[in-house]
């Protein structure tokens, strides 16, 4: 990130109340705003992320010649053909920009570069590069397989394809080059992750076929240009739904809320640990399961996340483990590897910044063992530029005795600029 490193004083407080309306879902605005600009026509995407990480993405797709215009949280996405980009595609932090929009430039007319900022040059790309290349993409890097990378576009052809890592964004890249590829491209993932790419290329017409964890798609399909309101992020939600667990009294409504079923596991780990949830209203958008829920705090018990749990987990298990040492008896997370690749190193960045909080946490190669009935105090956070680790430690903060600085705050824009405001909205002190 440019801007300049801002410290944020967190004050322990009382009740989360209120209620609360997610900015647009990080994952879904790029999609659409990704095949918006493969289709004919002129999407118009409502609600579309306030993310930093999504403005990179419309900010790539604008270096490949393509109208984007935006108006508040409406963005107008014109398809049509891409043209040489003049710089080097800045994905900035988003590793889901580069990794998704990979698989698109690597079918176009020309060579690009993809680039970013120091977290996302020091990501692993080695699992987009290698079934990109048995597509026939030639893409090179300077670094073994890390950015920036050199994709040269040409024809890419279909393959069937065994992931070797449960990744929604490289399964995403590799059915996004497998619509513009010849044949009928298959995915095989090993555990279930997000399916907004396979909804979301539906809703823009195409036909995407799933059978159990298999996806197929046809390539040559044409898109057509969609209207859409997306809906509210549940991963962003989460900080809050975290916090409200903290507290016996809270008593929160989060509206137009993302359910979709690969993405609520969160609310099935909260409710087993004693947050009261209500479904209000739930309706169907595009594919996508959206509505309205109502939440009291009640005993924060225990849990064990694991398996494709965690799979599923994985953006929502850094305040999970931020609120762990509240619980009755504590919470294991296993089978969570992937934390280490993301944005920083996750599991080392929780562990440490809770030890700085005076906690207990045993620190395993695949996730943490964070025991129980612990009071936690304030510290400085150091969230390693990571905008999930400076959510979890703001709300870790609220329980703790005396005052938590968050030293690097403004990173929380990656994913969720009201953060801090929605914050001091819904606490109660
Ligand atoms: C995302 C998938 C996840 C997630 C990321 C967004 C997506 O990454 O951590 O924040 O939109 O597809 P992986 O698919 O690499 O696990």
């Amino acid at each position: 990130m440019n801007e300049r490193r801002q410290k944020r004083t967190v004050a322990p407080a009382g009740n989360i109340n209120g209620s609360l309306t997610p900015p647009g879902d990080k994952s879904i605005s790029h999609r659409y705003a990704m095949l918006a600009a493969l289709a004919e026509g002129q999407s118009s995407l409502e609600n579309f992320s306030s993310a930093a990480d999504c403005a990179s993405t419309l900010q790539c797709l604008r270096q490949v010649g393509v109208a984007v215009t935006q108006e508040g949280d409406r963005v107008e996405v014109a398809g049509g053909p891409f043209s040489r980009p003049r710089e080097a595609l800045n994905c900035g932090n988003s590793g889901s920009t580069m990794r998704m929009l990979a698989g698109i430039m690597a079918a176009q007319s020309f060579a690009c570069q993809m680039t970013g900022d120091d977290s996302l040059r020091k990501r692993p790309m080695a699992r987009i590069v290698e079934p990109l290349r048995r597509m026939g993409a030639q893409i090179s890097s300077s670094d073994g397989a890390r950015p920036p990378l050199l994709v040269h576009g040409r024809p890419l052809h279909a393959i069937d394809y065994k992931l070797p890592v449960a990744s929604a964004q490289v399964k995403s890249c590799v059915l996004f080059a497998g619509l513009l590829a010849q044949g009928t491209t298959a995915v095989e993932e090993p555990l279930r992750t997000r399916d907004h790419s396979e909804l979301a290329l539906r809703a823009f017409g195409a036909t995407v076929e799933r059978h159990d964890m298999r996806v197929t798609i046809q390539g040559g399909q044409q898109l057509r240009a969609i209207k859409a309101s997306v809906p509210g992020d549940i991963s962003s939600a989460a900080f809050f739904l975290c916090a409200a667990a903290l507290f016996q009294g809270s008593n929160l409504v989060v509206d137009n809320l993302l359910l979709n079923p690969t993405r609520s596991a969160i609310l099935d780990v909260l409710a087993q640990l004693g947050l009261e949830i209500r479904f209000l209203h739930v309706a169907e958008r595009n594919g996508e399961v959206v509505g309205s829920i109502h939440v009291r705090g009640g005993k924060l018990r225990g849990a064990a996340i694991r398996g494709a749990t965690s799979a599923l987990l994985i953006d929502e298990l850094p305040v999970l483990a931020a609120i762990a040492p509240y619980s009755e008896s504590g919470v294991v997370i296993a089978d969570a590897q992937e934390l280490r690749v993301k944005e920083s190193d996750r599991i080392a960045a929780v562990a440490s910044n809770l030890r700085a909080m005076g906690a207990t946490v045993e620190e395993k190669e695949d996730g943490m063992v964070i025991p129980g009935k612990q009071q936690l105090h304030g510290a400085t956070i150091n969230p390693h530029g990571d905008h999930r680790i400076a959510m979890a430690f703001s709300v870790a903060a609220l329980r703790a005795t005396g005052e938590t600085v968050i030293d690097g705050s403004e990173c929380v824009a990656i994913s969720y600029p009201a953060f801090f405001d929605t914050l001091d909205k819904l606490l109660e002190r």
